[in-house]
């Protein structure tokens, strides 16, 4: 399929590196492609970032059958533009669509598009240490229909923003308030894709939690209450006396590709690490021991974000004197090298565009 490039005249003013937040700006051109059934995916194009036209009665609105993506582009000190391991949240995004009933599209074929806007959009890739360009792909459904079904028809867009660090704190170590009133999901459920609705449903539990000084939440297990999941935009490592872990995927957590990249990079590095599961109790009863070194996440908007403080009822742990571990910046230094080009890629995760 040939991608039609239907340019604008005048261009955005782009904002200053010191500015950027984290999506809170959007490039000046975005890709579109339309689903019919009986059509396939069709009608792929650059077009100008701009509203889009959507019926009220789009199912989208109302049964939330949408899901999302999260990738950066980094531009390197040779002027090289990198993607991290691409190829994997094309994967993502289908499987995603099969949990929700949307249908599968090529993953080639749209990281072909995703590169071609993302070389018309180059100047917008900002340069300054800790900052990218975010790729946000999604898919809506567009169906007029108010009944209980697949919609018959769908949107696949791919927007851009440039973006700084995700949590106010940057590499400084956040302050993680364990949820023990709300769930996130279930074995069985949502909780393994990447769908819109997840992250509606954890707007309440993290807004308690800001409200109490708080970056985010860390989830529990929905049955037990006592397994340890993820964080809100992130998955978790633990480090105990040398040994890291992280919760085993357990079909209620999302398969971070960050996570996944972490995992092979310390195993490759020498380091024993555990995926498994892991209670909170554990976690707590290890800082009492003195043996809880280090826990952070990962995420490609949250990077490797230590975590400083970690509250649990009424107890409140501080790490590693709320100061990022050694561990966690080697894993930051590295991968974040890896992305920017200043650190081999032994692992072939860069796609150069
Ligand atoms: C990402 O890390 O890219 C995500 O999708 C998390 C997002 C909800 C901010």
């Amino acid at each position: 399929m040939e991608i039609l490039f239907n340019e604008r005249s005048v261009l955005k003013t782009k904002p200053h590196p010191s500015e950027l937040g984290f999506g809170k700006e959007f490039t000046d051109y975005m890709f579109i492609m339309n689903y019919e059934e009986g059509k396939d995916w069709f009608d792929p194009r650059i077009v100008p970032y701009e509203k889009i036209q959507i019926e009220p009665s789009a199912m989208v609105f109302h049964y939330a059958q949408a899901d999302f993506e999260g990738m950066k582009a980094y531009k390197t000190t040779s002027g090289n533009i990198n993607l991290f391991r691409p190829e994997m949240n094309m994967e993502r995004l289908n499987q995603s669509n099969e949990r929700i009933c949307i249908p599968k599209f090529d993953g080639k074929f749209v990281l072909s598009a995703i590169k071609k806007l993302i070389e018309i959009e180059k100047d917008w890739i900002p340069e300054a240490p800790d900052t990218a360009l975010y790729i946000r792909p999604f898919i809506i459904a567009t169906d007029p229909f108010l009944g209980v079904r697949p919609s018959l028809t769908y949107q696949l867009m791919v927007i851009l923003s440039p973006v700084g660090a995700y949590y106010k704190e940057g590499i400084n170590p956040v302050s993680i308030y364990v949820e023990t009133d709300y769930v996130r999901a279930v074995r069985g459920g949502v909780g393994n894709a990447k769908v819109a609705g997840n992250y509606a449903a954890s707007i309440k539990a993290q807004m308690e939690a800001k409200a109490k000084g708080f970056a985010q939440v860390l989830w529990l297990d929905a049955v037990e209450r006592k397994y340890v999941e993820e964080v809100g935009t992130m998955n978790i490592f633990f480090n105990i006396d040398g040994t890291i872990i992280t919760p085993k995927l357990s079909g209620s957590i999302l398969p971070g590709i960050t996570r996944n990249s972490v995992i092979t990079f310390l195993k490759d590095k020498g380091y024993t690490v555990e995926e498994r599961k892991i209670t909170i109790d554990e976690v707590f009863t290890a800082s009492h021991e003195g043996k809880l070194k280090e826990v952070f996440g990962t995420g490609t908007a949250a990077v490797i974000s230590p975590v400083g403080k970690l509250s649990y009822y009424n107890e409140l742990i501080e790490i590693n004197d709320n100061k990022i571990g050694e561990t966690c910046k080697l894993i930051y230094d590295n991968i974040t090298g890896i992305q920017n080009g200043t650190v081999e890629d032994k692992f072939n995760w860069i796609v150069t565009i």
